[in-house]
């Protein structure tokens, strides 16, 4: 079942390629975006996106994209406080709820508050016959195939596609994406599966990273713009294998606090792609390297040109457009959780205190 590999979890990162192809061929026809023609995002005043964990940071990521994008306003929360907030929701907007097992009690809970209140109930699910799926007005697969290991992965990136699929279809359909624009993200959306390929081989480099990290006792990530969610994730992914102490942070609240924590033994994992933003967050790094922490650098060949003195160490991913980064570099953040949990021997498939699916609040 396990197809060879020593956890599900390598199982699931290895076959991200496949599956995200997979998804986006579905979603993507002819040089357009195949969705349910009732997902008309031209007037909407607002989008909400409710859901847990992972599934929550994927969320978070889909908020830069669809302003960015659609110049949508939206709004984003954890379903366990969305659900007792009893928030306001305009009727001319949709909500959409992420769930990778379709299953989750709190996620539930919110979608049932919202029916009624939007125009439109929408679900992004993996389970396709879930709860969550059921009970939405539309319900889109993201085709990730059964996720076995408690650590989500491959239903991330899965999701992000389908997020990302969403909001360039809002910002086609809100005029701010011509034909050609649209034509120039899904060709670069589908190269991702390759420079995930390409990605994968650096696999050895990693693990050896990440058996040097599974000696620390606190790690951080930082990350700016869209790479800021990706490093709440990569801190939720290592601690919840290896039981390291882990934290995500925008890169620009660093010296609103974090900073207080870093000392040689604390090693930072920094997110940063070449782009727009990036020189903010080599500048956060250098601030970081001052008081002797341990940067990991993940970024592209010219980051590394750029930016790679001084860091402890440096990893280089395929260059690609800004929107995609998220995606790729989901794939050493998951790496490097799952090779510092083996380095520490840990349950990778079954962590200790977690369940799959989370049917209870
Ligand atoms: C982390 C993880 C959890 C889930 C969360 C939501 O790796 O798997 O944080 O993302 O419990 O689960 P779903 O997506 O099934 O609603």
């Amino acid at each position: 079942e396990k197809a060879g590999y020593k956890h599900f979890m390598a199982k699931e990162i290895a076959e991200q390629p496949i599956v995200l192809a997979d998804a986006i061929k579905h979603y993507c026809r002819g040089g357009k975006i195949n969705l349910p023609e009732e997902l008309d995002f031209a007037t909407l005043d607002r989008l909400t996106l409710v859901a847990c964990g992972t599934a929550s940071y994927a969320c978070m990521t889909a908020k830069y994209w669809f302003e960015s994008l659609a110049g949508l306003n939206c709004e984003v929360d954890i379903a366990s406080e969305f659900r007792y907030r009893e928030p306001p929701l305009p009727q001319n907007s949709f909500a959409i709820f992420v769930s990778q097992s379709g299953e989750t009690a709190d996620t539930l809970a919110a979608l049932r508050y919202a029916r009624d209140k939007v125009a439109k109930i929408v679900s992004v699910v993996n389970v396709a016959t879930s709860s969550i799926a059921r009970e939405s007005d539309i319900a889109l697969p993201i085709l990730a195939g059964v996720e076995v290991g408690v650590a989500s992965t491959k239903a991330f990136t899965c999701q992000l596609a389908v997020l990302l699929l969403l909001a360039l279809e809002a910002g086609r359909q809100r005029g701010r994406i011509d034909d050609a624009a649209l034509a120039e993200h899904l060709k670069a959306l589908a190269s991702l599966p390759g420079l995930m390929n390409q990605t994968l081989t650096r696999e050895p480099t990693i693990a050896a990273t990440a058996a040097a990290i599974a000696e620390a006792q606190d790690v951080l990530f930082l990350g700016r713009g869209a790479m800021f969610p990706l490093a709440l994730e990569g801190a939720l992914k290592l601690k919840e294998i290896s039981y390291i102490h882990a934290e995500g942070y925008a890169s620009g609240e660093l010296k609103h606090g974090p900073i207080a924590l870093i000392d040689k033994a604390v090693p930072v994992i920094v997110l940063a792609p070449r782009d727009a933003l990036f020189d903010k967050t080599v500048s956060n790094m250098q601030e970081v390297m001052a008081r002797h922490g341990k940067v990991v650098l993940i970024t592209d060949a010219k980051g590394a040109d750029e930016a790679s003195y001084g860091t402890w160490k440096t990893l280089t991913l395929p260059e690609l457009p800004a929107l995609l980064a998220p995606i790729l570099y989901a794939l050493p953040a998951q790496l490097l959780a799952y090779h510092a949990a083996v380095a520490k021997g840990t349950d990778v498939d079954q962590p200790r205190n977690l369940a799959k699916s989370v049917t209870v609040e």
